[in-house]
């Protein structure tokens, strides 16, 4: 596996590939899981040459508290990259991605009006920014992102579409812990005691699946959950929306199979924990 942390060398080195190679591209914050390792293994499978980038983006915090506190772990990061089968890892500094701070700005309408757009202004437009310049300079035929992150693959689909990136979006299943906790980098910040108690969000989620199933509405549903962490004091709810899975809208009504997402977010201590059900 080739470290690289300046664009220019990146560049260089993917300019040779580039001519006879499928190249796929995992963006990533680091502080990796079995759930990026789920994505290098796909892309591995399905590509020539993997690259992944690992680079805590401060354009897309919005809480300067959040970014200081994301875990950065760029040895055991690179370690697992390699064992999962990563050829070219890109782990710039700031400065290299940004000289200057990006006055430039990204909508994306809709999309991002609800759930993680609403309670994390200007969110989206840090990870388009970031996005696309990744998409820029690896120029890959495929990019790898986890379900987990809903409403960045619907904005990140947008952003491909709009900007006419011939890149494939692989969208790759979340992957949880075995009680049900889904995995994100996040959960590292998590005490003992939370850890404990974080699977209630997939608990909540597969209430609300049920009860929508049964013939509830999404006003129910919603109702029902927030009742459920109203009794749990470790968490502070934020929103849960039944959406539709790719305008993330919200619906009065189940949709046909595939089509409807149950999406949370809560605060567990002064961890912010996002999941997703897609039914
Ligand atoms: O999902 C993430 O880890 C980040 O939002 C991404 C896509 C790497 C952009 O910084």
């Amino acid at each position: 596996m080739i470290r690289f942390s300046t664009i220019a060398d990146l560049r260089k080195h993917l300019s040779t590939d580039r001519a006879s190679q499928k190249i796929a591209l995992v963006p990533t914050m680091g502080a990796l899981h079995e759930g990026h390792v789920a994505l290098i293994q796909k892309a591995r499978q399905e590509n020539d040459s993997v690259v992944s980038s690992i680079f805590v983006n401060p354009v897309q915090f919005n809480n300067p508290d959040d970014l200081a506190r994301y875990p950065r772990t760029l040895e055991d990061d690179c370690q697992k990259l390699e064992a999962a089968g990563c050829d070219i890892v890109f782990a710039p500094a700031v400065e290299e991605i940004y000289p200057e701070s990006p006055i430039m700005k990204l909508s994306f309408g809709d999309l991002e009006t609800v759930m993680e757009g609403a309670f994390r202004p200007g969110h989206f437009n840090g990870v388009g920014i970031v996005v696309a310049k990744l998409f820029n300079l690896v120029q890959p035929d495929r990019a790898y992102f986890g379900q987990k992150d809903l409403q960045q693959v619907a904005v990140i689909r947008r952003l491909i579409r709009d900007l006419s990136f011939p890149i494939e979006l692989v969208v790759c299943p979340t992957v949880r812990e075995a009680d049900g906790l889904a995995l994100s980098s996040r959960n590292r910040n998590l005490t003992a005691e939370e850890r404990e108690q974080a699977p209630a969000i997939y608990a909540a989620l597969t209430m609300a699946h049920e009860l929508l199933l049964e013939g509830q509405s999404p006003a129910q549903a919603r109702a029902s959950v927030t009742g459920y962490f109203s009794s749990r004091p470790g968490f502070r709810l934020e929103y849960v929306e039944t959406v539709n899975a790719e305008t993330l809208q919200p619906v009065v009504e189940v949709l046909a199979p595939g089509q409807t997402a149950i999406c949370i977010a809560a605060y567990l201590g002064q961890t912010r924990l996002i999941d997703n059900l897609v039914f």
